[in-house]
């Protein structure tokens, strides 16, 4: 184990967080905070009358505080501020490279400019790898709920003015949203180079996985738990080694599982899937990648080796270029050695 200084302390594991929506980043103080700037009043008398408002029945639950959170974010400093805030915190927690969704039909449905947005998150991230050695990449994230037509002129929006994304999502209810609502929108992104993630089988079914495979051609399921009630999936799955993007407090608290203690991902790592974890919301459901790791950690038997796995699958299934992954799993591999 490495030492710094007096104690003994074991270092961050080195990992790239690939599921975070950078509007679930928002802490409650920022919200307050922001509220202030803007001059806006809030429906809460102070952050304890709002953290109340944190427990969740399902997805839909969560998502009606997300959306209606968001109404703070204001200007592009304000979307730059919540940026950078998230980039300090992960930076400590180990994340070494960050793949950012953001929901842009979400704020442009409340009369924020596209580029408002799109410009104060890339301007927290244009800095990030010499502010907090972290490096980034921005998705577009379309929401499942509106109709397909409403994500092809948001998308072709985005095209237009040239926004520095490297793929596109789509997240929000999951449930009678299925993906082949959204063929036309993923075929318009591979078209116009876009990587291509999706949400699926989070509260949906394993269904959802295999069309969002079929018919969207994505590269990664975030979440996908859902799989492990299909055998013939998982076996493609494995075999195909399709990154899925683990959440394991995210399902906690969203009632996918019922305790951190029923939580697939053990049997899904045993299985060969090739799952990361990642902290989805981490203003919303308690915890941040690393307390995600710890909170794993402390119900479940979690080698040193498994651990490295984890971190190892997380920075091959982003989209770096090769050479910055092998620059990470290198430190990786240095961690491995370290902690064992
Ligand atoms: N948007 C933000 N977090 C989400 C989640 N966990 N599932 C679907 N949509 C989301
Ligand atoms: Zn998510």
């Amino acid at each position: 184990m490495e030492t710094f200084g007096e104690t003994t302390t074991p270092a961050a594991l080195p990992v790239a967080e690939l599921h975070l929506h950078i509007e679930g980043t928002l802490q409650p103080e920022l919200i307050f905070e922001l509220a202030e700037r803007n001059g806006l009043e809030l429906p809460y008398t102070d952050i304890d009358e709002l953290r109340t408002k944190y427990q969740f029945t399902d997805l839909q639950s969560f998502l009606d505080l997300y959306y209606d959170n968001m109404a703070v974010l204001r200007t592009e400093q304000d979307f730059a501020d919540m940026t950078r805030a998230y980039l300090k915190r992960a930076a400590d927690g180990g994340v070494r490279h960050v793949e950012v969704m953001m929901d842009p039909q979400a704020h442009v449905q409340r009369g924020i400019a596209l580029e408002t947005c799109v410009n104060g998150v890339a301007s927290a991230l244009s800095t990030s790898v010499e502010e907090f050695g972290v490096s980034t990449l921005l998705i577009a994230a379309f929401l499942r709920d509106l109709p397909e037509d409403d994500a092809l002129e948001v998308l072709e929006q985005l095209l237009a003015m040239n926004a520095p994304i490297a793929g596109i999502g789509l997240d929000s209810a999951e449930v009678g949203n299925p993906p082949s609502k959204f063929e036309r929108l993923f075929r318009r992104a591979k078209e116009a180079g876009l990587h291509r993630i999706a949400h699926a089988g989070e509260e949906g079914p394993a269904s959802y996985i295999s069309d969002s495979l079929d018919l969207l051609d994505v590269e990664r399921i975030d979440h996908g738990i859902r799989c492990m009630e299909d055998e013939t999936l998982v076996k493609r799955l494995v075999a195909e080694q399709v990154p899925l993007t683990v959440c394991p407090l995210s399902n906690v608290r969203l009632r996918a599982v019922n305790t951190l203690a029923d939580h697939p991902l053990p049997a899904m790592l045993a299985a060969g899937l090739n799952v990361s974890v990642n902290s989805d919301d981490p203003a919303y459901f308690g915890g941040y990648v690393d307390e995600n790791f710890r909170e794993l950690i402390a119900v479940h038997e979690l080698t040193v080796g498994d651990r490295a796995l984890l971190a190892a699958n997380s920075i091959r299934s982003s989209f770096l270029e090769d050479d910055r992954k092998e620059k990470l799993l290198a430190e990786v591999h240095r961690w491995e050695i370290a902690a064992e």
